[in-house]
């Protein structure tokens, strides 16, 4: 049976992981959340006591924990389910520096890739249209305004029972940006051949039903 993989790309709480779940489900493929991945590593930093911004120390942790995904597709860290965790404040403030080390990427990467290998995917994250998945089906480049992703953020943590501002949501999806997208090795980037699409002002069915028309035309389904 032939495998399609779908890669989106784009900044922080651009309605990616909202998207790629309902897709995933509607076309039985599996959602491969790559930024929880980022995430759990981060969560292994701090809970090792080592310092994020320290380069040195995060890549000792290297093939000395495991990171995965169970049966409910919920990240898991040294076999147990992080999910709810690495969405906490502590680990927002300091995956974008722990992203940016080339030895850390390079090793999710192959994760990711292996993960891609025997079955249809749709993948999100930063670099998978660039990079991790250079050859997929379909690319899509999902932005919005920064103020809408905050106002979204806000809403998605407030839900969850995590305490934050606006403004400090507003605050930490700039820092985000900014450095996901200045980073040396595989930063977030727009792939040539990716499709863009600004999700401000969009109810989430109308990108699905967008994406679903793409896919269609491509033959994908
Ligand atoms: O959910 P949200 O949009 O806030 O972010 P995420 O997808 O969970 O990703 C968290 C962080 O992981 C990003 O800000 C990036 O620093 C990093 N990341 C990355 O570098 N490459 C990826 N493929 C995915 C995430």
């Amino acid at each position: 049976m032939k495998h399609y993989s779908i890669a989106i790309d784009g900044p922080s709480a651009s309605g990616k992981s909202t998207i790629a779940k309902i897709l995933a489900t509607k076309l039985g493929f599996t959602y491969i959340d790559t930024g929880a991945m980022y995430r759990a590593f981060t969560l292994a930093v701090l809970e090792n006591n080592l310092d994020p911004k320290n380069e040195e120390e995060c890549d000792s942790l290297i093939g000395k924990i495991s990171i995965d995904f169970d049966e409910n597709n919920h990240i898991t860290l040294n076999n147990k389910d992080v999910s709810e965790r690495v969405r906490q404040n502590d680990v927002a403030d300091n995956v974008s520096y722990v992203s940016t080390y080339k030895n850390i990427r390079l090793w999710l990467v192959g994760l990711q890739r292996k993960l891609a290998s025997n079955r249809s995917v749709i993948m999100d994250g930063r670099d998978i249209g660039s990079h991790v998945l250079p050859n997929a089906s379909v690319k899509f480049f999902q932005i919005a305004d920064v103020n809408e992703r905050a106002e979204r953020r806000y809403m998605e943590n407030l839900q969850k029972g995590i305490q934050t501002t606006k403004e400090e949501c507003l605050e930490n999806l700039k820092k985000r940006d900014y450095i996901d997208s200045h980073r040396d090795f595989a930063p977030l980037k727009q792939a040539s051949d990716s499709i863009l699409i600004d999700t401000t002002n969009m109810k989430i069915s109308d990108v699905v039903d967008k994406m679903y028309i793409v896919l269609k035309n491509k033959g994908i389904i």
